[in-house]
């Protein structure tokens, strides 16, 4: 089965400063391959790039994909293409969705952490818990409330006070993360989407909180890859190749011509994720969760390397 899906570009719509969206129709008609709250797409932009974004909306069938694109200001061609680029009527080639950010929809509490396009997964969240009628609430925050996407339709909870706003260049105090954990509901699930600085600052937060109700997703990588200097196996072909330091395995499966997914190629996206049959990875990705390490059975091969002399690789 192909995992990639054509797809042709329908609305393009500002949504806040540096900010649009992207509303994606199969070329083909008919309608996309389902997703939940949480899902992104890699697109697959010119010069071989390859871009993560988290779906807007989300459980069923769809005749769209709808993603917000944050314009970066140190774009290395994916945002800056999009928004310079992309019109109506632009071909593009997406991955089918993938979820590593998934909603636990049981009977919890669950407070939502946002920051800046990081909010794109959790108002997808967040709409789909207010439609199961599940406890919830939302901290939003942003450099400047022109900058923030999606304000439109969160007014009614704001008004509600399920989502709070603050804003940096408003002086609003930063969501107080210790606090809002300490007085969570006993059982809340934990999520969080925004910069390294929030993200490392969630973590702290809910130490103390078990890994199963702790969720979040980075859209930056700042881990240092993997150093090279190991050999890696391919158990359906028989070769063996060796990782020499500043390559990766994905480097080194490229140059020998073996063509593998990949999208982010900064341990983010989970694209490249390939099993692992005998060795020991030495894992930099910010996808496996702690108990998906330990058991080692698979490797992001854009960033992960060996901590043993050879890895055996289902390829
Ligand atoms: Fe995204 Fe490897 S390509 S995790």
């Amino acid at each position: 089965m192909d995992d990639w899906l054509s797809v042709r570009v329908d609305a393009v719509s500002p949504l806040a400063q540096g900010i649009a969206q992207f509303d994606l129709r199969p070329v083909q008609g008919g309608e996309l391959p389902s997703y939940a709250p949480g899902a992104h797409i890699d697109i697959e932009l010119p010069g071989k790039i390859c871009r993560s974004y988290s779906l807007l909306g989300g459980r069923g069938a769809t005749e769209r994909y709808q993603i917000a694109v944050l314009r970066e200001p140190a774009s290395r061609g994916g945002s800056a293409w999009l928004h310079d680029e992309a019109r109506p009527g632009t071909l593009l080639r997406v991955a089918r969705p993938r979820n590593h950010f998934a909603l636990d929809e049981g009977e919890h509490g669950n407070v939502l952490i946002a920051g800046g396009i990081g909010v794109t997964p959790l108002w997808a969240m967040a709409q789909r818990l207010d439609e199961l009628g599940r406890d919830w609430q939302m901290h939003y925050r942003a450099r400047r409330r022109s900058g923030a996407a999606l304000l439109q339709g969160m007014a009614r909870h704001v008004e509600a006070g399920r989502i709070a706003l603050s804003f940096a260049d408003e002086d609003s105090p930063r969501p107080d993360l210790h606090a809002i954990v300490r007085s969570a509901s006993p059982g809340t699930h934990f999520y969080c989407c925004g910069p390294t600085a929030m993200i490392d600052a969630f973590q702290q937060a809910c130490a103390g909180v078990p890994a199963q109700r702790v969720h979040l997703e980075r859209f930056s990588a700042d881990t240092e890859p993997a150093p090279g200097g190991f050999a890696v196996r391919l158990a359906r072909s028989g070769r063996s190749l060796v990782v020499p330091p500043g390559s990766s395995i994905l480097d080194v499966l490229r140059q020998a011509g073996i063509d593998v997914p990949a999208a982010c190629e900064q341990g983010i996206c989970g694209a490249c994720e390939t099993t692992v049959l005998q060795g020991i990875p030495d894992h930099r990705d910010l996808v496996l969760s702690p108990a998906e390490r330990a058991a080692n059975r698979s490797l992001m091969i854009c960033c992960s390397g060996a901590a043993s002399p050879e890895l055996l690789l289902d390829l």
